[in-house]
């Protein structure tokens, strides 16, 4: 049983952060929050939890994380942990030389974004 009460979870859509989310959810989370760009899989995720709730939220976006903690904030009142799951893998099975510096970067923006705007919006 945890005593979370209000938990983010970016990149809740699938993968990594979609089980954290359903852990969360399954141990008592008053509510899951759900932030995905991928829409669709994201409200599926959510709507699938007993306490689940999604917003549509790019993480390498500071607006759209802005609003995605207002979003929140109006709903929930308050934001007792952050997962910060969203993220891309980026160029595979590619050897490192051959890596343009534009996928080097995407790969590393949203999380950095992301941990950046959370430390801000987060009160
Ligand atoms: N799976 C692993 O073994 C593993 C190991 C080490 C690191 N990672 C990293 O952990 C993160 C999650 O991995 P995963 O396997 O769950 O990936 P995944 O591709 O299965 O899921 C990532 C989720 O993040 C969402 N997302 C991607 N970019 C986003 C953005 N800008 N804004 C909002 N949502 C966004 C996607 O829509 C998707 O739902 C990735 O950054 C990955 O590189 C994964």
């Amino acid at each position: 049983m945890t005593c979370v009460q209000v938990a983010i979870v970016s990149g809740g859509g699938q993968g990594l952060g979609e089980g954290v989310a359903r852990m969360l959810d399954e141990n008592g989370a008053a509510k899951v929050v759900i932030f995905d760009m991928d829409e669709s899989k994201g409200q599926e995720v959510a709507s699938s939890l007993k306490n689940g709730l999604f917003f549509k939220v790019d993480v390498s976006n500071e607006d759209s994380v802005k609003a995605g903690f207002q979003g929140v904030t109006e709903a929930c009142g308050r934001v007792d942990m952050m997962v910060n799951s969203a993220g891309i893998v980026g160029p595979n099975g590619v050897k490192a030389e051959n890596v343009e510096t534009k996928a080097f970067d995407k790969v590393y923006e949203g999380e950095t974004i992301e941990f950046h705007c959370n430390v801000q919006f987060k009160e």
